[in-house]
């Protein structure tokens, strides 16, 4: 299938563009590159549409079977840099994506939801995509809304489905380091020492990047009529942790680390146990890694590229410091649009 996958060149879209390719899909990749040059090891392939998607046209969408919509400002910290400006390129740009998608017959419209939209549901029971909304970040807010209004588009000839993912972790050539199990892992390489945030206590489900991809994969594969207008919990039932059980694996899992609680740690509000079993029962989705497997394989990679606290506390890996870096260097504004300088820079 010919798939514009959009965030093509973020911390998930690097692999899902890798995945989806191995699987026999055309994809074609739509990225503003906020993130380009932040690499681990070797740099993605480049980009081939370049592009603001608020400013996407409908001649840009030719000839596709399917959208995968990833671009996004893509956590809590970022979206509440300036909420007005989240809703604007995740909400309202995501709807005007799908209607010109859906304006060029587009069948297929996967989009990157989250299970951050359950707000806090705490250690009771696991919840399952019937449970209340109750987001309690502009960013979660965003994914509500999105859902919301794209649910308004299904049609007989445009069918939006919602992944909405747990917290994803693993080794990504765009990696992100302001994910629990990524972050934690570093701590653990860099100082010998895992710094907890919080205290620990909140529940959290993780999914593996690559598992992600695969979850994009089912969704384009199974008939349209399966995931018409769907929400799907995307993860495992055994993969949701208490933060403090991940820090103690990730002890393990890095020889001599000694496990910490960071200085005026508290509880974090953030905290949910999600019941997965749609995902595995509708389109037969089973993750291949765990936390224990991913935490290795992203000891081995810092490993291999001698990552240290430099590398480690600079701003390549972590989203919303290096949006401030472009805007304090004036190469973005403040609506997060590239500036005559960058183009410059850049030529
Ligand atoms: N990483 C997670 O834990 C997680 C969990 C649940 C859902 N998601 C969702 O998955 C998607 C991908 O997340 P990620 O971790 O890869 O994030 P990321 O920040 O690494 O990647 C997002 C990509 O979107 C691009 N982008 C941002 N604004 C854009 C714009 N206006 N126009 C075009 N491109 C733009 C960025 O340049 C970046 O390459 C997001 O929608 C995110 O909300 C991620």
């Amino acid at each position: 299938m010919r798939v514009l996958l959009t965030g093509a060149a973020g911390y998930v879209g690097a692999v899902a563009r890798a995945v989806l390719e191995d699987e026999g899909h055309d994809v074609v990749g739509l990225d503003t590159g906020l993130y380009d040059g932040c690499d681990l090891g070797v740099a993605p392939p480049p980009t081939d549409l370049r592009l603001d998607v608020r400013d996407v046209e409908e001649r840009h969408l030719d000839g596709f079977g399917a959208v995968v919509h990833l671009a996004a400002l893509s956590n809590d910290p970022v979206g509440d840099l300036d909420p007005a400006l989240t809703y604007a390129i995740n909400h309202e740009a995501t709807v005007r994506l799908a209607e010109v998608a859906r304006a060029r017959g587009v069948e297929r419209f996967v989009f990157a939801s989250s299970c951050s939209m359950y707000g806090t549901s705490g250690a009771a029971a696991a919840i399952d995509e019937s449970a209340p909304l109750a987001p309690i970040t502009a960013y979660a807010e965003s994914k509500v809304r999105s859902e919301h209004s794209l649910s308004a588009l299904a049609d007989d000839g445009f069918s939006p489905v919602f992944l909405r993912f747990a917290t994803a972790y693993g080794v990504s050539p765009r990696l992100r380091l302001d994910v629990v199990l990524n972050n934690l892992v570093g701590w653990a390489v860099t100082t010998g020492a895992v710094r907890l945030q919080s205290d620990g206590s909140a529940w959290r489900p993780l999914i593996h990047v690559e598992d992600m991809a695969r979850a994009v994969s089912a969704a384009l594969s199974v008939p349209r009529e399966r995931i018409h207008g769907q929400a799907f919990n995307a993860g495992a039932d055994e993969a949701n942790y208490l933060i403090r059980d991940l820090a103690l694996l990730v002890g393990e899992v890095v020889p001599g680390a000694v496990v910490e609680l960071a200085e005026g740690a508290g509880t974090d509000p953030r905290s949910y146990r999600v019941d997965f079993s749609r995902i595995a029962d509708e389109l037969a989705f089973r993750p291949e890694w765990d936390a224990r497997s991913g935490a290795e394989q992203l000891a081995r990679a810092y490993r291999s590229v001698e990552m240290d606290e430099a590398m480690f506390s600079s701003d390549r890996f972590v989203r919303l410091a290096r949006v401030k870096t472009l805007l304090a260097a004036g190469r973005i504004d403040e609506e997060l649009r590239w500036t005559a300088l960058s183009e410059r820079i850049t030529a």
